[in-house]
């Protein structure tokens, strides 16, 4: 697989798994752009670290709730780096929370939705048009099974991971004819990130329901992404990749 000459965006670029999509991108030759929204010394941390494997990198500090700061991320990217040729809509919010429907805040529920599910909307406008010129794009967006699952306490989480399926298969019907193509990964739980701010027994009790029994190393996550984004899945999209150990799988 060959990103050479790519530009890819990846949001939540200093969290548990957006730092290694940033660094597998950037080693099967993309230059990447990182983005987050706090904490800029750790996402400034992760483009040093694809510097030193030599492609370009950028840190960029935007709330991708906000179209208007998203717009503006995506011109400083093209300034520097060249327009985007691969999104990945990684960050989210609210990821481990854990609040029955009865008791949670509709401001929680509004922010979830706001950061999850709008901020992909935002970014794919704000980028989705340079890539129609180009004639080539590839969007990613980050799910999970709880998005096809459900999760116990998870209302606003797993409704926007259900949301991104539909967004992603639509952007897919309307990138189609200009070579952009739309697809979604929905994740089990991985090593790093957020399955990390759960308690250990909890964690435990997670993998045991794992029939590969262990949580993904990260990496296996980010080959994914780059194939995903490289020309060989030049006739996927609109698609659901389910990486997850089987986790989605009945088992007893
Ligand atoms: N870790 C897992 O096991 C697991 C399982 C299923 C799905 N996922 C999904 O994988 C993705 C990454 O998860 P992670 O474990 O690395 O989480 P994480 O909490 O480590 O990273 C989330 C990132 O999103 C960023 N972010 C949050 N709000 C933002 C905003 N308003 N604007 C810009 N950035 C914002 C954070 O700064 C952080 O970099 C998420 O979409 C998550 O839902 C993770």
């Amino acid at each position: 697989m060959s990103l050479d000459g790519k530009v890819a965006f990846v949001t939540g670029g200093s969290g548990g798994l957006g730092r290694v999509h940033g660094l597998v991108l950037a080693k099967n030759g993309a230059d990447v752009a990182l983005t987050g929204n706090r904490n800029m010394d750790k996402v400034e941390a992760v483009a040093k670290e694809i510097r030193a494997l030599g492609k370009k990198a950028m840190a960029v500090k935007v709330d991708i709730s906000d179209e208007g700061e998203v717009k503006a991320a995506a011109e400083a990217v093209k300034k520097e780096l060249g327009s985007v040729d691969i999104l990945v809509n990684n960050a989210a919010f609210g990821i481990v929370r854990a609040v029955k429907i009865t008791d949670m805040e509709k401001e929680d529920w509004e922010r979830d939705l706001s950061i999850n599910l709008t901020g992909a909307f935002n970014c794919i406008k704000a980028m989705m048009g340079d890539m129609a010129e180009k004639k080539w794009g590839r969007i990613i967006n980050i799910s999970s099974v709880t998005g096809t699952m459900g999760g116990f306490g998870q209302c606003s989480y797993a409704t926007t991971k259900a949301g991104l399926i539909g967004l992603t298969k639509t952007v897919a019907l309307e990138g189609a004819r200009n070579n952009i193509t739309s697809n979604v990964i929905i994740l089990g739980v991985f090593d790093g990130g957020s399955f990390y701010e759960v308690g250990e027994s909890f964690r435990e009790r997670i993998i045991k329901r794992v029939p590969m029994r262990r949580a993904g190393n990260p990496e296996e996550l980010s080959n994914a992404v780059a194939f995903l984004a490289s020309e060989e899945s030049s006739y996927i999209t609109g698609t659901e990749l389910v990486v997850s150990g089987g986790i989605d799988l009945f088992t007893f």
